[in-house]
C-alpha cells in the first residue's frame, strides 16, 4: 500500500510538472526538458542487468522480447542472429536508444518501461497487450529496472567513492537474492543474486567478502561484496543453516540442520571444510561470542543449547530445555566475557534467560498479551517470539513478537519492559489484516537504529530505537529472514 501511495504521489507530481493533464494511466512519454533532465543511465548497467530481463523467460509469462521484437513498438528490440541467444554490441546499443524513449531518467514513477507492464493494482497501467509481467513492485526484475532509471543500480559497493562504512544485509529465503540497504538513507544499494534458498550471512572481518550458507546446493557460497558475484562454493555434507565466523576471521563454522548435528568449520584461506564438530541435535542458530572464545548453536529438535569451545573445537556443556531453541543473544561483562544468553523457545511468546558461568537456565521473561491477535491466520503459533537481539551498546534487548506483531524492547542489564514498536500490517482482499511475521534483528553499530525482517510483508523496518518510532519500511525480495550488519571500521 505504502509503495502505491508514493507511487502516486510522484505521478501526481509528475502531472502536475506537465500542467495537470492525465491520470496516472498516461504518463509522461516525454523526456524531461531543462534543468530537470538526468543523467542519461548507464549503459553498463542496462547491457548486463536489464536487458537480460527481456529475454528472461518468466514464469508464466511471455517474454517481453516475444512482442517487442516487432517492428511498430515503441519499445523496440532487435532481431537475435539465427542461433544466437543474446544481442551484438551494436543491437544493444539500439535497443538501449529505444529503452531510452520510454523511461524518464531518474524518475521510474514516470517511465512507461516500469509503468506498462506493472498490475494496475501495483500502481501500473490500466492495461498492457504483453499482460501484467510484474504483480507487484517488490518483483526483483522490476526493482532492477527502477534502479537502473533512478541511477543507482551499479549493483556494486563502492565504499571507496562514498565513504560508506556500513551496510545491512537481509537474505531473502524464499528467493535467490539477498538486499543490502544502506542504512543512511534506508535504500537498496545492492543485490546479491543467484543463490537460491540464501540463509545465514556473515562477512570477513575486513568487509571484502561476504560469506552465505546456501540450502538449495548444500554449499557455503564465497561472495566479493564489492562486485556481488559469486567467487567460491565450498561444499557441506547435508543442508545448512545459520553460519558464524571465528573472530580473528579464520574460520566460518556452519551449522548443519540434518540430524546428529554438527558444525563444519571453513577455513577462510584455503577455503576447504577442515573439520565437523558435533553437537546435540541439528543446528537452526549458531552464534560466536563476542570474546571470541565460544560457539553456541541450537537445536530446534534436541531442544538443546551446545556450547562449543573454539580453543579445543569440543562441545564442552548444553543447557536442555522444554522446548525448541530458537534465536538467542549474548550479553557481555564488562571484560567482554558472556554474562548472559537470552534464548528464544518454540511455542514461547518470550524468552529464557541462561546465565553463562552457572550453565543453567535462571529466569523465563514472558512478552506482554497485549497487543495481540496475530499469528493465528499467518499460521505461526509455534514461534509466537522470533527474532532477539542485545544493542551494540550492551544497553537494551529487542525482542520481535509475532502475536504482537510488535518488537518489544528492554532494558539491561535489568530487564525491564520499556515498549514496543508495531509492525507493518498485510492487508488481504476480504481479510482483517495480519501480521509482519517478524523474524530477525541487528542495529547500525551506534545501537540508534533497529532493522526487523518481515518475512509476511517482504520488507524490513527501520526503527529508531530512542524514539522507538518505526522510520522507514524498505521492500525487500521474498519472505525476507536473516539480517545482519557489515560494519567495517
Ligand atoms: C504478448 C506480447 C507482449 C509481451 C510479452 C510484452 N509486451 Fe509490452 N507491449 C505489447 C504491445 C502490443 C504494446 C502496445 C499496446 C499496448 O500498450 O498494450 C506494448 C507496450 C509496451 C510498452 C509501452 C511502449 C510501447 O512499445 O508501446 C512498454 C514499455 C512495454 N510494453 C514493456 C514491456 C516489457 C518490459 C515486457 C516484458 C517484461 C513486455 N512489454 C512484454 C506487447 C507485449
Amino acid at each position: 500500500m505504502r509503495g502505491i501511495s508514493i507511487l502516486l504521489l510522484l505521478l501526481l507530481s509528475a502531472g502536475a510538472r506537465l500542467g495537470g493533464a492525465g491520470n496516472s494511466a498516461s504518463v509522461n512519454l516525454e523526456r524531461p526538458s531543462g534543468s530537470e533532465q538526468q543523467a542519461t543511465p548507464s549503459y553498463e548497467v542496462f547491457k548486463n542487468e536489464v536487458e537480460p530481463i527481456f529475454l528472461k523467460r518468466r514464469n508464466g509469462h511471455a517474454r517481453c522480447y516475444g512482442c517487442h521484437v516487432l517492428p511498430g513498438r515503441v519499445f523496440r528490440l532487435r532481431a537475435l542472429a539465427a542461433g544466437s541467444n543474446g544481442w551484438t554490441e551494436e543491437q544493444s546499443q539500439s535497443n538501449f536508444e529505444s529503452v531510452l524513449r520510454v523511461i524518464v531518467p531518474g524518475d521510474p514513477a514516470s517511465s512507461r518501461l516500469l509503468l506498462h507492464p506493472l498490475a494496475p493494482e501495483a500502481g501500473g497501467d490500466a492495461f498492457h497487450s504483453g499482460g501484467r509481467q510484474f504483480e507487484s513492485q517488490n518483483d526483483p526484475d522490476w526493482r532492477t529496472m527502477a534502479r537502473w532509471v533512478k541511477g543507482d543500480s551499479k549493483n556494486s559497493l563502492n565504499d571507496d567513492n562514498t565513504g560508506a562504512r556500513t551496510w545491512i544485509y537481509v537474505t531473502n529465503s524464499a528467493a535467490d537474492t539477498i538486499d543490502v540497504i544502506d542504512p543512511a538513507d534506508n535504500r537498496i544499494v545492492q543485490v546479491i543474486r543467484d543463490i537460491e534458498l540464501p540463509h545465514g550471512i556473515t562477512f570477513s572481518p575486513d568487509g571484502g567478502r561476504v560469506y552465505v550458507s546456501n540450502e538449495a546446493e548444500s554449499v557455503l557460497d564465497v561472495v566479493d561484496r564489492k562486485t556481488g558475484t559469486i567467487v567460491q562454493q565450498v561444499a557441506l555434507t547435508a543442508r545448512p543453516n545459520n553460519i558464524a565466523i571465528t573472530k580473528d576471521g579464520g574460520r566460518v563454522l556452519v551449522g548443519i540442520r540434518a540430524q546428529p548435528g554438527s558444525v563444519e568449520v571453513i577455513d577462510t584461506t584455503s577455503l576447504r571444510r577442515v573439520k565437523d564438530i558435533p553437537v546435540d541435535g541439528s543446528v537452526h542458530n549458531l552464534y560466536v561470542t563476542a570474546d571470541g572464545k565460544y560457539a553456541v548453536s541450537g537445536s530446534i529438535e534436541n531442544k538443546t543449547a551446545s556450547v562449543i569451545d573454539l580453543s579445543r573445537d569440543q562441545l564442552v556443556w548444553e543447557v536442555k530445555f522444554d522446548s525448541g531453541v530458537r534465536p538467542m543473544s549474548f550479553e557481555q561483562n564488562a571484560d567482554g566475557s558472556t554474562h548472559r544468553i537470552f534464548v528464544q523457545l518454540s511455542g514461547f511468546n518470550g524468552f529464557a534467560v541462561v546465565d553463562f558461568a552457572r550453565r543453567a537456565e535462571v529466569a523465563r521473561i514472558k512478552l506482554p498479551d497485549e497487543p495481540g491477535g496475530f499469528g493465528v491466520q499467518e499460521g505461526r503459533l509455534a514461534t509466537p517470539s522470533h527474532g532477539i537481539g542485545v544493542s551494540p551498546d550492551g544497553k537494551s534487548l529487542w525482542v520481535n513478537s509475532t502475536v504482537a506483531n510488535a518488537t518489544f524492547k528492554y532494558s539491561l542489564p535489568d530487564l525491564k519492559l520499556i515498549g514496543y514498536v508495531k509492525l507493518p500490517e498485510v492487508h488481504g482482499i476480504g481479510a482483517r489484516p495480519t501480521g509482519a511475521v517478524p523474524e530477525w534483528i541487528t542495529f547500525t553499530p551506534d545501537s540508534r537504529f533497529v532493522y526487523v525482517s518481515n518475512s509476511a510483508a517482504q520488507s524490513v523496518s527501520a526503527i529508531d530505537a530512542d524514539r522507538m518510532k518505526e522510520v522507514a519500511v524498505i521492500p525487500v525480495g521474498e519472505v525476507p529472514k536473516r539480517i545482519n550488519t557489515l560494519f567495517m571500521r
